[in-house]
């Protein structure tokens, strides 16, 4: 027997008992001819007594960190207790050891606090796993996956593998291919996300399916993006969006109560895509905080319902008076900010990540006045207009940001975030779930002046924008006016799922019927030749009694990071990539042989 028990069974109910653990060697405190010795697996630490003066041969001297060893002794009660482990009451009075295998020096300390950087801990994950607070990212992810899978399957939902060798299926994304060798010439694409064949398998009858996914895209890395991610995958058949929302609300408040406890029960609030982006100026909101942006000034292509107060506040301010759109937004109770703080502010709006020219701002004295870095431009009853404009009250600051529409809506909104972070509102330990929906159908292309799927080409329009869809052509005569096309406005039954400024699900009810999928794809600029190439399996199916489906998928890296209180997803993931999507432990991606070339009838041949 290696072991009666692990490291972080032992109690004081225990004292007596003779035991053997195992396990490796995290310190090694020597004080003459005693030893203390904290060994380490991953159930926690237990402290070993080597006691030179009861027996010669417990010498540990030759032990050193990370030693893998066994021992064999009598579980005593520590005369000098540690109340902060819950082993922290006994020790082992060592009667003999083993050494099963050394270590050389680790080349960081593996404890909470380590002395190892980024890319040295990625190149040792193995070492790195062996932290505690690593462990316990990956003990939350597998709660997580399993809270997940108990409610699926509660709800009679099947999990089906489906295929990693499959066709290119665009998610917006830029696909990794796998050359074949039996089929020279010819590549698999990884699939960026299970989609076509959840469908298929609606198609099958399989009406309730799910499946804890890789997925791979080639896109730009961020700290909550992987080249190689997880998803939680969900299809099921004959829904309507709100049969989805209800059963994945449910799923997200399990795995809140079973992962961290929590009982979220208040209801998640619905917004609107437009809301969001008018409201906060992003589609994945944070709302553990206020700091609703209005706007002084609207785009040409605003809508009916907003009210524009741009001529209220005419003034000689060309910076205003020349901007596309003017955003302010009310920060409270911070009017008492010095010269340096709003000059900070000036200074991170103008980073070149954010890339304005300028910030405004007002404060609102407590006496009722103003005073503003505009006070040139306005007059003090202009200025309590914007103030009562920004639900702004005496004691409150408003900050306000002036330029092209994109650009400024985005810009306020990273603000915005930056405020919320500033002013501790951003709490990891506070959860704000949110669903956004009614995104557009289609985006506008610049590149190629054509319109693109917003979520995916499998994605229903609204049934009351199908017929906008049917009867225009989607054609775009002028690239200037895309806003004006009748698809600019067309509605998609999608949806997603938001948590703390993060989109941790999207999905949609799909489209079923064969018409109307060989028109959205024509949309995209898909002849019926392309259409059959890349979509003919589908398009086939779709003849055969396929029934209403639709679905959504959750980010399970992002869903663990987030409830896990981190930014980046990184540290959830067991072997993970870095920052240009290398794996640096086994030195991923690298050349191949010439014959593995050879097997394949590739040549290389880069371009400078
Ligand atoms: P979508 O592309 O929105 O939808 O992806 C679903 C969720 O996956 C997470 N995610 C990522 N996580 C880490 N790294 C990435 N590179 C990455 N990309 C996406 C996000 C996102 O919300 N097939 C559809 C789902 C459906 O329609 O049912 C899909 O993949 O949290």
């Amino acid at each position: 027997m290696f072991r009666s028990h692990t490291c972080g069974k032992l109690r004081v109910e225990n004292i007596n008992t003779e035991v053997t653990l195992a396990g490796w060697v995290q310190t090694v405190r020597k004080f003459g001819s005693i030893t203390f010795v904290d060994l380490r697996d991953r159930y926690g630490i237990t402290q070993l007594l080597f006691n030179e003066n009861l027996n010669a041969e417990l010498d540990a001297n030759p032990l050193g960190r990370e030693f893998v060893i066994q021992v064999k002794g009598k579980v005593s009660e520590r005369s000098n207790k540690n109340l902060n482990i819950p082993t922290g009451e006994i020790e082992i009075a060592v009667e003999s050891f083993s050494i099963l295998n050394k270590s050389i020096t680790p080349p960081f300390t593996i404890q909470d606090d380590t002395d190892g950087g980024d890319e040295l801990r990625m190149k040792y994950r193995f070492l790195d796993l062996r932290r505690n607070a690593v462990k316990k990212n990956l003990e939350l992810r597998y709660a997580v996956g399993r809270s997940a899978r108990n409610y699926l399957h509660e709800n009679e939902f099947m999990d089906i593998e489906t295929p990693f060798l499959i066709k290119s299926t665009p998610e917006g994304a830029r696909d990794f291919v796998v050359p074949s060798r039996m089929n020279a010439g010819q590549f698999y694409a990884l699939p960026q996300s299970p989609q076509t064949f959840k469908q298929l398998l609606m198609v099958s009858g399989y009406d309730r399916y799910y499946q804890i996914v890789k997925c791979f895209r080639d896109e730009d890395l961020r700290a909550d993006r992987q080249p190689e991610f997880t998803q939680i995958d969900c299809e099921m058949t004959f829904v309507e969006q709100e049969d989805i929302i209800q059963m994945f609300e449910k799923m997200i408040r399990r795995i809140f109560k079973d992962v961290k406890n929590i009982d979220y029960n208040e209801a998640i609030e619905k917004i609107t895509w437009e809301e969001a982006m008018w409201t906060y100026g992003n589609d994945k909101p944070d709302i553990r905080f206020g700091m609703k942006l209005n706007n002084l000034k609207f785009p040409a292509h605003t809508f009916p319902t907003k009210v524009d107060i741009s001529a209220t506040i005419k003034s000689d301010f060309a910076v205003f008076n020349e901007a596309e759109t003017v955003i302010a937004f009310c920060v409270q109770n911070c009017n008492d900010y010095s010269r340096k703080q709003t000059d900070e502010l000036v200074e991170w709006v103008k980073r070149p990540q954010i890339g304005m020219k300028g910030l405004a701002f007002i404060k609102c004295n407590v006496d009722g006045t103003f005073k503003s870095s505009i006070d040139k431009f306005y007059t003090e009853e202009q200025l309590k207009n914007i103030a009562t404009t920004c639900h702004a009250v005496a004691g409150d600051l408003i900050l306000i940001l002036a330029g092209a529409e994109e650009k400024t809506r985005k810009a306020t909104s990273d603000l915005r975030m930056h405020m919320g972070t500033t002013l501790g509102l951003r709490n990891a330990n506070d959860f704000k779930l949110l669903w956004v929906v009614d995104f557009p159908l289609f985006e506008y292309a610049e590149e190629d002046n054509r319109w693109v799927a917003r979520h995916h080409p499998f994605t229903s329009p609204k049934p009351s924008d199908i017929n906008t869809m049917i009867n225009n052509n989607p054609k775009i005569e002028n690239a200037a006016e895309y806003l004006k096309h009748p698809y600019a406005n067309i509605k998609a039954n999608a949806y997603d799922m938001v948590l703390n400024g993060n989109e941790i699900g999207g999905g949609s009810i799909r489209i079923y019927q064969k018409e109307l999928q060989q028109k959205m794809f024509a949309a995209l600029g898909m002849d019926d030749a392309e259409q059959q190439h890349k979509f003919g399996f589908l398009l086939g199916a779709f003849e055969y009694g396929a029934p209403p489906h639709g679905g959504i998928a959750f980010g399970f890296d992002r869903l663990c990071s987030i409830l896990g209180g981190s930014e980046s997803i990184r540290d959830f993931i067991a072997f993970p990539k870095n920052n240009s999507g290398r794996d640096v432990m086994i030195d991923a991606p690298s050349t191949i042989d010439n014959k593995q070339f050879e097997e394949l009838q590739i040549k290389l041949d880069f371009k400078d």
